[in-house]
């Protein structure tokens, strides 16, 4: 059984990837035209206002690309993952890539957390969309809150994905729910160099490797 190959997630999933391109390109195309200092200033509104930096991108998908979907069905699938937890959830385009996995192998569930209402209905419809709703529960509000009661007390896999500021917060919440060998993918790490040398150090009790550019990928020792 392979639902990420098939319909009805395969087609949802290719429109809902061009859909995110077209809606994401100004932003996108106003960054590159940017200048250093333009691009600095942003980058610092992100760390010090992460609820008005996404704020103004309420409308934008910014979603894992697809290899990094696809790499989060087949960690899924590999660690027979059944708790998951997500922070960042946007559209829902990784929440579908792990809740497709949990189904696959068999029940489980996918927690993910969103803040803009807007996104958190979206991301809702998609998963019903694609018939994955029984696997997936996205908790609306900021994941501080929303990630810091009722979470299972062995997780199999947790994805970071929202304000890389938070990054140290989310995952000192969730560390003592990783069971050990939980795998952490935390995607665009690089914009929190503190974050990436804590998770490196292996006394702080991870096996971290640089997996890409864009994702970290780091295990509970
Ligand atoms: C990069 S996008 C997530 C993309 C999503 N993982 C996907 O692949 O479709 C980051 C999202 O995290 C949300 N976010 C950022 N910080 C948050 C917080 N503290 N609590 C809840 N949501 C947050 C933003 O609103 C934004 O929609």
């Amino acid at each position: 059984m392979n639902s990420l190959l098939t319909a009805p997630l395969a087609p949802l999933l290719t429109r809902l990837f061009a859909a995110a391109e077209t809606a994401d390109a100004p932003l996108r195309r106003q960054f590159a035209d940017s200048s250093p200092e333009e691009r600095d200033a942003l980058m610092q509104q992100a760390r010090t206002d992460y609820l008005g930096f996404y704020g103004l991108a309420r409308e934008m998908y910014l979603p894992v690309s697809p290899e990094t979907g696809r790499l989060l069905y087949l960690l899924v699938r590999a660690t027979r993952a059944r708790s998951v937890v997500e922070f960042g959830t946007s559209f829902g385009l990784s929440t579908l890539h792990l809740a497709a996995g949990l189904k696959d192998n068999g029940g489980g569930r996918v927690i993910g957390s969103e803040f803009e209402p807007g996104k958190v209905a979206r991301a809702r419809d998609n998963l019903r969309a694609a018939g994955l709703e029984a696997f997936a529960e996205v908790r609306e509000g900021d994941a501080l809150q929303t990630l810091a009661r009722d979470i299972p007390s062995s997780l199999d896999l947790l994805l970071l994905d929202g304000a890389k500021v938070l990054y140290p917060k989310v995952l000192s919440l969730l560390e003592a729910s990783l069971r050990p060998g939980a795998l952490v993918l935390a995607d665009n790490a690089d914009q929190n160099p503190t974050f990436l040398a804590y998770v490196r150090a292996p006394e702080n009790g991870y096996l971290s490797v640089p997996f890409s550019d864009e994702v970290e990928l780091f295990m509970k020792l």
